[in-house]
């Protein structure tokens, strides 16, 4: 498989599965994370997705297209090794949907992330929110959910909480 398609993949993927978790989701009423804007295109489309939602943005550097730039009030800036957890003191464990993309080129380098900041997130889903990920996840009381249709297995991975 070329890069190329593994690249189109993951975009099918992530676009399929945002579609999916808010469908999922749409009885709850607590906030949409994305973690990692990047160029802003999985932002945009939850955007576009879920406009009435609250959305927050959770970025270290912003680089995204001006049309995918969030307002001042959406974005958390920082590492997310330190503002996950500065966000369960604010907005509890009340988050809708959780989209992370945050890994590069270096798979292990992707997995030691997932493995570190799963503990980080996993406290911050509501009951009945789901979580979406580029990389496998490691948490310990979310149920790794299948994915839709649409979606290519191991480009994109999907949790719930089913209870708190
Ligand atoms: C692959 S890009 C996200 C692409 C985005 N989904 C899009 O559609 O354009 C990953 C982003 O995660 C951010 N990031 C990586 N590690 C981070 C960290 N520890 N804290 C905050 N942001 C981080 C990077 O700065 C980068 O902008």
């Amino acid at each position: 498989m070329s890069r190329l398609e593994t690249f189109i993949d993951r975009m099918v993927s992530q676009r399929a599965c945002i579609d999916h978790a808010a469908a999922l989701t749409q009885t709850l009423t607590g906030p949409v994370f994305e973690l990692g804007l990047g160029n802003g295109r999985t932002f945009h489309h939850i955007r576009e997705t879920l406009p009435e939602r609250d959305i927050f943005v959770f970025e270290r550097a912003v680089a995204s297209n001006p049309d995918s730039t969030p307002e001042d009030h959406q974005l958390i800036l920082g590492d997310v090794h330190e503002t996950l957890p500065a966000a369960l003191n604010r907005f509890g464990p009340n988050a809708a949907l959780i989209h992370a993309d945050l890994g590069g080129h270096n798979l292990a380098k992707n997995d030691a992330f997932a493995r570190a900041l799963s503990p980080l997130i996993e406290p911050l889903l509501a009951v009945g929110g789901v979580m979406v990920s580029s990389d496998r996840m490691y948490f310990d009381n979310l149920t790794e959910i299948a994915l839709p249709s649409e979606a290519v297995a191991g480009r994109c991975f999907m949790y719930r909480r089913d209870k708190s």
